[in-house]
């Protein structure tokens, strides 16, 4: 199992380019499943998870050529209409091939994804939508069976904002016939890049980027290319690296106009930035402030970025309090950095950070995803060596973060 060993104390300087967003990837690879036409992909980041996507998609029939960041994808020769357990319970948004299977070929049968560190995360939306399109849906022996000539539109109200539950259901509503409505649906711009792709494919969609979407069913539809946007969550996950260390380094293909939130935040840190039209640079020469937030739904504070924000708050020069709404686990990362000599109390689903002077290196742990990121961001302003295990966590969804950061001066390396 690798590990990253990271020597603290460096400035970062120098330039980042940032990769297509995981988030906006996995379920645009999934729309290949809904047209026999090739659907050509670029700017599609080198991460586990679009391997495993990638993996899951190629078992059912799909052609997949892959050529560094450009995937093209064809589904005229699907026959399989399955998602097994050994690969959905590595990667929960495997959910996602069980929309577009159902709407084209009328069943599914998909794993259903286990819990994960940072929650239950059911997937009651994804099967009550596609119950409301007319789908017959039973559960059996831990797997999803749905069937269903031909879905029917419908007008859906999910009980809670849910970025995959609107993505399975928009492209599911792209082929039924008449009229969907999805109401409460999610606005996170990898939602609206989704549906971009999809109305290039030939789907009739209107509100998209609000959460009202209007789907006119289409019968078929045909394929495309399309660039994936930006990951904003790498792009913050940088600003907040070098809101830590101090220094000065320049993103570049990023997409400002959808990191609202995390800017806000980072001017009141102290971080000095640039903007440009797709590149931002970031000057840090003071100790961060302390911010304050808590996460909701896009354009609000993005749940994906509270540990990375939390690692930045425990070496601030005063207290902070940060509340997680979205899921109901996600502070794994508290202990570890309280290991580092971090001073972060917990109480249900807000923390309580008083800055420190100084965090110590020590051997820490990843957990999750984005808690392995700000594990990293912890180590790289530690005073010595942190040494963290079980990055795969971090591969899932960094594109070798390590080789970004040594080439701006980090003192990290990769252990096998
Ligand atoms: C997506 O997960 C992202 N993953 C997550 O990013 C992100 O944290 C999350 O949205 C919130 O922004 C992908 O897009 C692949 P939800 P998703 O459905 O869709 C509850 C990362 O780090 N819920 O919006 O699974 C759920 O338990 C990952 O990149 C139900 O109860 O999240 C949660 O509390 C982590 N029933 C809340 O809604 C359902 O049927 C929001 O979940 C669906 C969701």
């Amino acid at each position: 199992m690798d590990k990253l060993l990271i020597t603290g104390g460096k400035r970062l300087v120098g330039d980042v380019t940032i990769s297509g967003a995981k988030n906006a990837a996995l379920p645009i690879l999934c729309a290949g499943l809904l047209t026999a036409g090739d659907v050509v992909l670029d700017n599609v980041p080198h991460l586990h998870d679009v391997a495993t996507m990638l993996k899951l998609l190629g078992q059912t029939g799909l052609a997949v050529q892959q050529d560094g960041e450009r995937v093209v994808l064809n589904g005229s020769a699907i026959d399989k209409l399955e998602a097994p357990y050994e690969l959905v319970k590595t990667m929960r948004a495997s959910i996602l091939v069980l929309g577009p299977l159902l709407a084209r070929f009328g069943e599914a049968k998909v794993s259903l994804p286990g819990g994960c560190a940072i929650g239950s995360r059911p997937v009651d939306q994804h099967i009550k939508g596609l119950q409301a399109l007319g789908a017959e849906i039973t559960i059996d022996a831990g797997y999803i069976y749905a069937k269903c000539k031909k879905l029917k539109g419908a007008r859906i109200v999910t009980d809670m904002i849910t970025v995959t539950g609107t993505e399975n259901l928009l492209m599911a509503a792209t082929l039924a016939e008449g009229e969907t409505i999805l109401e409460n649906a999610a606005r996170e711009p990898e939602v609206t890049d989704l549906a971009n792709l999809l109305v290039a494919m030939g789907a009739q969609i209107s509100g998209i980027g609000t959460d009202r979407l209007v789907i006119q069913g289409v019968p078929e539809l045909h394929g495309a290319s399309h660039s994936v946007i930006s990951d904003r969550i790498e792009a913050a996950t940088f600003l907040c690296a070098v809101a830590a260390t101090g220094g000065d380094i320049t993103l570049h293909n990023t997409r400002t106009d959808i990191m609202d939130a995390a800017l806000d935040k980072l001017r009141e840190i102290g971080l000095q930035m640039t903007i440009d039209k797709d590149t931002i640079r970031a000057q840090m020469d003071a100790r961060p402030n302390p911010v304050t937030f808590r996460t909701t739904e896009y354009p609000g504070f993005p749940t994906d970025m509270q540990a990375q924000f939390m690692a930045v708050n425990t070496i601030a020069n005063g207290a902070s309090r940060v509340t997680e709404t979205i899921f109901e686990n996600r502070f794994m990362h508290v202990q570890e950095m309280n290991r580092l000599g971090a001073a972060i109390e917990t109480d249900g689903n807000t923390a309580f950070i008083k800055g420190v002077d100084q965090l110590v290196g020590a051997p820490v742990m990843a957990t999750d995803l984005r808690a392995s990121a700000s594990l990293v961001i912890a180590g790289l302003a530690a005073k010595g060596e942190t040494l963290i295990d079980r990055i795969y966590h971090l591969d899932r969804g960094y594109d070798r973060m390590e080789v970004k950061l040594q080439a701006i001066g980090a003192n990290i390396s990769r252990i096998k």
